[in-house]
């Protein structure tokens, strides 16, 4: 029995896709979500530079005393996962093992689609992960830099956006692939539309679903579950705007989000300061 939150993080909101899939699945347990909004998007940027962020952000996360981590952003579990889980002595986990394994579980044709953030797939680690399960298996990878943005803007549905699927995925549906990996946090509000394009024959493989029965696993074989009777409160805590964050944040957690704080950057002064009491 472990009573202490799990510490979840993201690039900004759409770590909450993974929060929702988390609460449903461990309903019991305390959640402390930071979304780094403020520095938001982490796509675009150099594996170096979100490496930096996300060692501030873990400092931030065990000032609180979590027991687990979950990195629930793809761009930054491609750039930072394997050298923080040898820093740190806290269990970490990111989505792409996950996602990668259930895509290999999942395909006949043993060809797999994967679609990300520049940083994400320009790393190469879905095709990584999923040939350490499988190296007979083909893997067609496509960075999509602007997908995000329109879940950004709430634009998850329509014309436009459809367009864009259906040229991003053209490549990837012509060479046959029947499982596609959303391998960014955001693409999970996309699925209704994504679906509509790829067709009945490709199957959707949200990250946030498999990387929650990955968490769920590891406590329960650890036996660090939360076992109060009293309910769990999560916290939310941003580096940008809290009114925003509470707002788009409600869209990706599926229910309202009823307060956030605000932390001001350079994180590390304030972990300082919180040290220093
Ligand atoms: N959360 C990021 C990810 O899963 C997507 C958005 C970004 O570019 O930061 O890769």
């Amino acid at each position: 029995m472990d009573n202490r939150p799990i510490g979840i993080f993201d690039s900004g909101l759409g770590g909450l896709t993974v929060v929702k899939e988390i609460a449903n699945q461990l309903p019991n347990e305390e959640i402390i979500y930071f979304g780094d909004t403020a520095r938001f998007p982490y796509g675009p940027r150099s594996s170096v530079e979100i490496r930096g962020f996300v060692f501030e952000i873990i400092d931030f996360l065990l000032l609180h005393d979590v027991k687990f981590i979950v990195i629930a952003c793809n761009s930054a579990s491609a750039a930072a996962l394997e050298v923080v889980q040898q820093y740190y002595n806290v269990p970490i986990i990111g989505v792409i093992e996950p996602g990668a394994r259930a895509a290999v579980q999942a395909t006949r044709s043993r060809r797999v689609g994967v679609i990300g953030t520049q940083a994400t797939i320009s790393s190469g680690s879905y095709i990584g992960a999923i040939k350490v399960v499988d190296a007979g298996v083909q893997v067609h990878s496509l960075a999509c830099p602007d997908l995000a943005d329109f879940v950004e803007r709430n634009e998850i549905t329509g014309p436009r956006v459809e367009r864009a699927i259906q040229w991003y995925l053209d490549p990837l549906i012509r060479a046959g692939i029947d499982s596609l990996i959303l391998g960014c946090t955001h693409y999970p509000l996309l699925s209704e539309t994504i679906s509509k394009v790829a067709g009945d024959g490709v199957k959707l493989i949200s990250s946030a679903k498999e990387t929650a029965r990955e968490l769920k696993e590891f406590l329960i074989r650890k036996d660090n579950l939360r076992q109060e009777k009293v309910p769990p409160i999560s916290r939310f805590v941003s580096s940008g705007d809290e009114d925003v964050f509470r707002e788009l944040g409600a869209r990706f957690l599926g229910r309202e989000i009823e307060s956030v704080d605000r932390i001001s950057f350079p994180l590390q002064e304030r972990v300082a300061g919180i040290e220093k009491g």
